[in-house]
């Protein structure tokens, strides 16, 4: 199985995108709904769970790891990668920089995403690295994430709150802004409608389901040990709040799936 895991529901944007490219693969999912969100607390906080997760998944037959997390990706992955050596481990935030990087020629970018994840510095450093020329310019948008919990992807509240933290953008002529949290691509209408045409809005799930699949195209002993099929598994640490609304939102109606709560995890 292919193992996916967030600080709750948010993630299940990053299954779409993983259904999309490589709809043959079944997914076992564990959102830490107990602890989120994650994007406010504190790198130890994340690290620890993080850890403890990717534990579980391996542990119940993932033979891959996404991190459908962008704060868990910021603060953890380089240590879930020294942890896990034996388990290829993909996280949010390199596909998208490598595309960025390899494949446009952008001077002046937005980043979007939790507090924890603008503070980590974590997209401005890999970024800057191969591109030190590039200007970032980073706004964290707390609030995004409750509304989306609540299911309100547009409307007045929506849309206001979208404009003022992406004010910050106005008159700064940048060219793209990347998405950097996994629950803002079901606001991506609405931010596109603000930042306008010309911007072009980057949603990291989609490098991350390109760059799993050249993977496994290039891996085919790895490849081998997916389960194949649609029995995908839902794990929750607490009831998902919500989760019917994002799921449908994410997948329509049609999509049913028995969720599991993993009650003490
Ligand atoms: N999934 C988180 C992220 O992408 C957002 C929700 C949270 O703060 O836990 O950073």
């Amino acid at each position: 199985m292919i193992g996916v895991f967030d600080s709750g529901v948010g993630g299940l944007t990053v299954v779409k995108e993983i259904f999309k490219q490589l709809p043959q693969y079944q997914i076992i999912y564990f959102g830490d709904t107990a602890r989120l969100p994650y994007g406010t607390k504190g790198e130890d906080f994340v690290q620890k769970y993080s850890v403890k997760i990717t534990d579980w998944l391996i542990k119940n037959g993932a033979k891959v790891i996404v991190i459908a997390c962008n704060t868990s990706s910021a603060w953890a992955s380089d240590l879930l990668k020294k942890r896990f050596p034996n388990t290829p481990i993909f996280e949010m935030i390199t596909p998208a920089v490598d595309d960025i990087n390899n494949n446009h020629k952008f001077s002046k970018i937005g980043l979007i995403g939790t507090p924890g994840t603008i503070k980590s510095f974590a997209y401005q450093k890999r970024i800057l690295k191969k591109n030190p020329n590039l200007k970032i310019i980073a706004q964290p948008c707390p609030l995004l994430v409750p509304l989306v919990e609540e299911g309100k992807v547009d409307g007045l509240v929506v849309q206001e709150t979208c404009k003022e933290y992406l004010s910050v953008f106005d008159n700064e002529n940048i060219d793209a802004l990347i998405l950097a949290c996994t629950h803002y691509p079901l606001l991506k209408k609405t931010i596109e409608k603000i930042v306008g045409k010309n911007i072009k809005v980057i949603n990291p799930a989609e490098n991350l389901a390109k760059e799993l699949k050249i993977f496994l195209k290039n891996n085919p002993k790895i490849e081998k040990q997916i389960k194949k099929g649609i029995d995908h598994q839902f794990f929750f640490s607490d009831e998902p709040y919500n989760f019917e609304k994002i799921k449908n939102l994410c997948f329509g109606k049609k999509f049913k799936k028995p969720i599991k709560i993993l009650t003490g995890f």
